[in-house]
């Protein structure tokens, strides 16, 4: 497993910005399930607010389409009383050449905080981290294939809620794990949150190199992959970054890999299916399993406002008390 990015943590190992769930400790995975457990209830209030960011600007800026992702960020900082600015990337100035820096650092000068980030490069998230000024915070909304760290967490919450302890569970990944952000991080939360039994289950074609780092077991036959396991996740086939000659068809991957009730029943009996969305009925999932009381794909929706809240609020936090630390050494160098 890839060491933690020394970048999004302050020096006290707590969360500065929030791109990536490799090297996280488990205390920290825990620590932010525990939090978005606890923001649940603001969800059900009448009120559904609480002051914690009141002040703070979170600006998010989509490269990338995004149903989900965008507005439960949205909510979730309009929730902790935030100011939210919504960039429209098709209708802003990067259209007109504009580089991402220079479109974040025109940001920075109108006092953001926190920039939500989504795009299509892998890596981009880390990239602007780099170069904000370091009392801006960048939290990954998805970068290429790489990561979609707290999708991996609002899918982390969704198993706990539902299934309880990570230490005696079977969860299959399916689909095209060659493309998915979200198969990434869901393989490193499994492993660091101590599931013993992670399987991915694809055709060869869209199985990535060096799985073996992410310590699970590979099938290419799904009723093999399925058999007795307490969690499915299902994928999107990820059309948009594949190259063409990887599957024969729609219709064959679904003969071969698609989710029916057939399959689901090789599962054990209280199994749970997910997916992170947007569903394609008829090409992973038949509709008879996915409007099934065992579907999780709405229940994932609400878990991920209480998910971004607890990712939002443990980043400003480390962000403040990384800027508390440092005003402390500069006042130790001047009274030397
Ligand atoms: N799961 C997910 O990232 O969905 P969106 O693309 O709609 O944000």
């Amino acid at each position: 497993m890839t060491p933690a990015c020394p970048l999004q943590l302050n020096d006290h190992g707590r969360l500065r910005h929030f791109l990536s769930l490799d090297g996280l400790p488990r205390e920290l995975l825990t620590e932010i399930l525990d939090t978005a457990d606890s923001f649940l209830e603001v969800g059900a209030r009448a009120v559904k607010k609480v002051p914690l960011m009141r002040g703070m600007t979170v600006c998010n800026v989509f490269f990338e389409n995004s149903t989900r992702t965008r507005t439960t960020f949205e909510l979730a900082a309009k929730r902790l009383s935030a100011d939210v600015i919504t960039l429209n990337v098709s209708t802003s100035s990067t259209s007109k050449g504009e580089t991402l820096t220079d479109t974040l650092r025109t940001l920075e000068a109108m006092a953001a905080d926190m920039f939500v980030m989504r795009h299509a490069d892998s890596g981009a998230a880390h990239f602007v981290a780099e170069h904000v000024s370091p009392n801006v915070a960048i939290i990954n909304g998805g970068d290429g294939r790489h990561a979609h760290p707290t999708q991996g967490m609002l899918d982390m919450l969704t198993i706990r809620r539902h299934k309880g302890d990570f230490s005696q569970l079977k969860v299959a990944i399916v689909g095209d794990i060659l493309h998915s952000r979200v198969a990434r991080s869901n393989m490193i939360a499994l492993k660091t949150l101590g599931c013993p039994d992670i399987r991915v289950i694809a055709p060869k074609t869209l199985l990535p190199v060096g799985l073996e780092q992410y310590g699970v077991n590979v099938y290419h036959n799904i009723e093999q992959g399925l058999k007795d396991v307490d969690v499915v996740i299902m994928l999107r086939l990820q059309r948009e970054r594949m190259r063409s000659g990887l599957l024969p068809s729609e219709s064959e991957f679904y003969r071969l890999f698609g989710l029916s009730e057939q399959r689901v029943a090789l599962a054990h009996p209280e199994a749970i299916v997910m997916h992170p969305g947007p569903i394609n009925r008829g090409v992973e999932i038949d509709s008879s399993v996915a409007d099934s009381p065992r579907a999780m794909i709405l229940n994932q929706v609400t878990y991920g406002i209480a998910v971004r809240m607890a990712v939002l609020s443990m980043t400003m936090s480390g962000q403040n008390e990384q800027r508390q630390l440092d005003a402390e050494k500069s006042a130790q160098q001047e009274a030397r």
